[in-house]
């Protein structure tokens, strides 16, 4: 379908601006952000305070006799959407606690190598760290470059890194940073030939991807359904291979120890369990708008905000086009992209950000990366080009204060 979008907002897709009223976002915003949490549609969040309602109406029969059959039920929903096997599918909070229930059940040795890299997400990182720190074992950085021409470099990178010593590779699906897609499949052969067992940390893959989760041949696969699949905030899943179950616990051991997989994670203390009931509601808001129309939608549209963007600011494409899904990061200015220490160049991003956001009510992350300052957009259904115009127009014209 032909892919234009009027200064109103409207766009061929009947999105953009004209389904904006779906979600509770602020009218004066122009949200370019939806990476770093999602946001969920008022729709979904009626339903998840409709689940609240009915566990809070009698809290005991609910947590008893309901919620295990309703939490199976909305598992086997989301399953299906990426893919996987029911059984071998629990609910995580975050993808960032789906990391953690991996990396902390699994036993390292001193000398042991866990391998990742440099574009992976920080707490994840951090999470690395720390079980290196108890166990003696190594972190081995992969480092992936930023600009790349190609997902070969990615896979040099990590062929340059893997040993006989490593015992867990952490793979990205997409990328936090630079929004990178890595070549995900020729990466888990790569770790396969070598007998080195698999975690993708695939937050920003369900809603951009397509997943077929049982053929991709990880081990593990942990992802948000809070960002890209339009679930309220704290629904995340944890998809692990059979034959690696047994030894894969939550973060919390609870009543559910061992009794399997399912009821290990099914059942970590009280909690709310509303965002992950609330799922089988977002999966339907998808189907409603149509997968593959949304797909399309937010594709074209990061493709023609990028290259406005590229454009108007004179720079050159960090990335190839077909490395990315409904996010980008591009190069501020040069003004912005003198060297400086980590350091200043945090602070500097934190002010563009807060700059931004008050002097034009642009929602866009500012991210050090690299020694340089980078800018990355988001695409989702309720954004249209005129508002990556108005992120154009604001950088081509920061004040003076902002030059280094
Ligand atoms: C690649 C990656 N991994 C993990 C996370 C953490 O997600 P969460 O905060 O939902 O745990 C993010 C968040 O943006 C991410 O981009």
């Amino acid at each position: 379908m032909p892919f234009s979008s009027n200064s109103m907002g409207f766009d061929s897709f009947g999105f953009g601006s004209a389904i904006r009223s779906l979600w509770g976002l602020e009218p004066q915003a122009i949200f370019l952000n939806h990476g770093s949490y999602g946001a969920a549609p008022k729709r979904v969040l009626q339903a998840q305070s409709a689940w609240r309602e009915r566990l809070e109406a009698q809290p005991v029969r609910f947590m008893g006799e309901e919620l295990p059959q309703a939490l199976r039920r909305a598992a086997a929903e989301l399953a299906h959407f990426v893919g996987a096997e029911p059984e071998n599918l629990v609910f995580v909070e975050n993808a960032t606690s789906g990391v953690n229930a991996v990396l902390r059940s699994l036993s390292f040795q001193p000398g042991d190598e866990i391998a990742f890299a440099n574009q992976g997400y920080g707490a994840v990182q951090q999470t690395i760290r720390w079980v290196c720190g108890r166990t003696g074992s190594l972190p081995v950085e992969a480092q992936i470059p930023f600009p790349i021409a190609g997902p070969e470099q990615v896979i040099a990178a990590f062929e340059a890194i893997l040993s006989p010593q490593t015992r867990l590779a952490i793979l990205d699906h997409i990328t936090s940073p630079t929004a990178l897609i890595y070549p995900l499949p020729e990466l888990i052969s790569l770790c396969r030939e070598r007998g080195i067992p698999v975690l993708v940390d695939g937050a920003h893959a369900p809603g951009i991807l397509p997943l077929k989760l049982e053929n991709l041949g990880a081990d593990w696969y942990t992802g948000n359904a809070h960002k890209w699949l339009f679930a309220p905030k704290g629904c995340a899943f944890l998809w692990v291979a059979p034959h690696q179950q047994a030894q894969t616990h939550p973060t919390v051991i609870s009543h559910g120890y061992g009794q399997g997989f399912t009821a290990e994670f099914d059942w970590v203390g009280t909690r709310d369990p509303s965002a992950w009931l609330a799922i089988s509601a977002a999966l339907q808001f998808i189907q409603e708008l149509g997968v593959e129309r949304i797909r399309q939608h937010n594709h074209t549209l990061m493709k023609q905000a990028r290259q406005l963007l590229l454009d108007r600011l004179q720079e050159i494409p960090p990335v190839p086009e077909d490395m990315l899904g409904f996010m980008a990061t591009l190069p501020l200015p040069p003004v912005w992209q003198q060297w400086m220490p980590e350091q200043l160049l945090s602070i500097r991003a934190r002010q563009l950000h807060d700059y931004l956001w008050h002097t034009h009510h642009i929602e866009v992350p500012i991210i050090p990366f690299g020694g340089q300052l980078w800018v990355r957009i988001s695409a989702q259904l309720y954004n249209y080009l005129a508002e990556y115009e108005q992120l154009a127009l604001a950088l081509e014209r920061l004040p003076d204060g902002f030059a280094v």
